[in-house]
């Protein structure tokens, strides 16, 4: 959580900041704020968005080469003018933004209050550089060595910017367990939270590792490990198209990228699938082939959406590949102390690929020596680079922070790889095999016909915009998809929602059913068809209001419920790819009726770096 941009090079800092803090609101959001260096150094905070800082910014501090910004997602210490970043020492001098949390900063603060420093907020960033600063004083060395020396009585995670009014050509930076990116233009350089404050001036980037510093200092890049030894960073060629970071004549984010799936899967399948050839490959699996196919357990790990698609995965892989999953939230995973076997595959599911939880639960797996396989977004990303191999969901920056594209890409990689799996062990003839790729290649075909007709979904969330709570059922494969239909609605619209397995309905939710009740039945014609019928009979019989997701031309379940949505007919093992689709439709209109920002709402932030 937390953004953070710094620019060092001949151009405005302050233009490239503002616009880079913006992009990285995603992350954060309840206070923002910079540090120029223009004579002195300048700071400037505000409680709230981006653009509440705009106007608080003096227009002659803006005029400086030399600046670094923050926008906050608060852990320690309320959203307030104060507590926003960036913070500095005592003697005015030194400025620090930080994503992460410093877990030893209670006893740090301690003893540097002991020798007389006097602290403004109550964040655990600030203690950094009054540590820096009171290195800085007790021994004669330069900035650059004050940070490695703080930086190694710290415990937690950190991604920092830091700069001085003493050193105007120099801003330091370092990484361990946040993200950060550096961006190298000619004679400039540009650090961020990620990728997207940086495509627009260049495309190549070092992605500083864990425990790596990096000294930007008259036009040169230089990085260290924290024990001072000098690394050759290697430079990547961004692929990011500036577009893919803008809303494209959407009102939203979210919305554009609901709209972008069938592109997004098509992007995903791109060069894996052909099915006119029975072709399917995904080259990370190739090499840890056999490994998959004498894994005596898979363990999917993720937190969130991405945990859902882990379910839906628990289907796939026991249905097709015939192999035993377990699906665990690595929050609790990751401190469980779990058996894990040396042929155990850990999955790391994850959007962002910087989830604090997901990233601990690998590197605890990895220690145990399982093989960690990364499901991730963003390329490069550190659960992607803490993985043995991977696949990568190609959808494009996801800046929404409501998961949708995300989602059906995690959903469409672990299919394939249910299917190569499948097909290797033998679980899977070939002729099913063939079936269901020529099905997966229809796909976001499918998914655009349900998107050029939404006009039932609009009109079900007009019906149900003060609606208090919402149940979502679905069985089997559906099951997975009652559950992130639910998360997507009380993250955007703050509608108490529950998703459940239909048929538990009768352990305990059936109480809640009354008049007032939208019950959101996830049926599509399949295997469980007969038994979600007698559920939504259960459910009508106490007069809840049935809406359903049924297949395109059924009748049954479409005659019995109050409000449909029709979705085109697919396999049993595809149909979260299309069933999702309307549950996210709904949340969005839900939401924009009742006027939420939907792609900011309140409390949360996109990327969960902290645990
Ligand atoms: O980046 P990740 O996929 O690891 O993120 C996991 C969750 O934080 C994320 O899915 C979250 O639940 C979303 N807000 C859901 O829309």
């Amino acid at each position: 959580m937390c953004g953070i941009v710094g620019y060092i090079g001949k151009r405005e800092a302050y233009p490239i900041i503002i616009k880079g803090l913006k992009r990285l609101e995603y992350r954060g959001y309840d206070s923002a704020g910079v540090a120029l260096l223009n004579g002195g150094l300048k700071v400037f905070k505000k409680k709230g968005k981006v653009s509440e800082l705009e106007g608080s910014v003096s227009a002659d501090a803006t005029k400086s080469n030399l600046g670094i910004g923050h926008t906050r997602w608060a852990t320690h210490g309320e959203p307030n003018d104060i507590n926003a970043h960036p913070h500095v020492s005592q003697n005015g001098k030194l400025a620090i933004i930080h994503n992460g949390i410093i877990e030893n900063y209670q006893s740090l603060k301690t003893e540097l209050e002991q020798k007389g420093h006097k602290f403004k907020s109550q964040t655990d960033s600030e203690v950094v550089i009054h540590l820096v600063e009171e290195i800085l004083l007790n021994n004669s060395c330069s900035l650059e060595e004050a940070v490695r020396l703080a930086l190694n009585e710290i415990i937690g995670a950190y991604a920092i910017c830091v700069i001085s009014e003493d050193d105007k050509s120099q801003l330091i930076a370092a990484r361990k367990g946040s993200p950060l990116v550096i961006g190298i233009g000619d004679g400039e350089f540009f650090v961020a939270s990620d990728a997207t404050p940086i495509i627009e001036y260049t495309n190549n980037v070092v992605y500083l590792d864990d425990y790596e510093i990096a000294i930007i200092r008259d036009g040169e890049l230089i990085v260290k490990s924290i024990e001072d030894v000098i690394k050759t960073p290697f430079i990547h060629k961004l692929e990011m198209e500036l577009e893919s970071i803008e809303k494209g004549g959407f009102p939203h984010f979210m919305l554009k990228e609901i709209y972008e799936q069938p592109k997004s899967i098509r992007d995903c399948l791109r060069g894996r699938l052909i099915a006119t050839d029975s072709h399917l490959n995904l080259n990370g699996m190739l090499q840890f082939m056999n490994k998959f196919t004498n894994a005596e357990r898979l363990i999917f790990v993720a937190c969130g959406t991405s945990w859902h698609a882990g379910l839906v995965a628990e289907y796939l892989f026991e249905d097709i590949a015939r192999v035993n999953v377990e699906v665990e939230y690595a929050s609790e995973f990751r401190y469980r102390n779990p058996v894990i076997r040396e042929n155990d595959i850990v999955v790391a599911i994850s959007q962002s690929g910087e989830t604090a939880d997901t990233l601990a639960a690998i590197e605890m797996a990895k220690s145990k020596g399982a093989t960690i396989f990364g499901v991730c977004n963003v390329v490069g990303s550190s659960i992607s680079r803490a993985s043995h191999a991977g696949a990568y969901i190609h959808a494009g920056p996801e800046i929404g922070v409501a998961s949708t594209k995300a989602f059906t890409g995690q959903v469409t990689v672990l299919t394939m790889m249910a299917l190569i799996l499948g097909l290797k062990k033998g679980t899977l003839t070939e002729n099913r095999f063939r079936e269901l790729i020529f099905a997966l290649d229809q796909i976001p075909n499918k998914i655009q016909k349900i998107l050029d007709d939404t006009s039932s979904v609009k009109k079900i969330a007009e019906t149900f915009q003060f609606a208090k709570n919402f149940l979502y059922l679905g069985r089997g494969y559906n099951f997975p998809v009652a559950l992130e239909g639910a998360l997507k609605l009380k993250e955007i619209s703050y509608i108490h929602a529950e998703g459940y397995p239909a048929a538990e309905m009768k352990h305990g939710p059936i109480a809640l059913i009354d008049e007032d009740m939208p019950v959101v039945f996830i049926a599509p014609k399949d295997s469980t068809y007969e038994k979600i019928i007698s559920n939504i009979q259960e459910v009508k019989a106490r007069k809840g209001k049935v809406i359903a997701i049924v297949t395109e031309g059924e009748k049954d379940i479409f005659n019995m419920s109050d409000y449909v949505v029709e979705i085109p007919a697919t396999e049993e093992c595809l149909q979260p790819l299309l069933s999702s689709i309307p549950l996210q439709l709904l949340s969005y209109y839900v939401a924009i009726n009742r006027g939420c920002n939907v792609d900011q709402p309140r409390n949360l932030a996109k990327s969960v770096t902290v645990e």
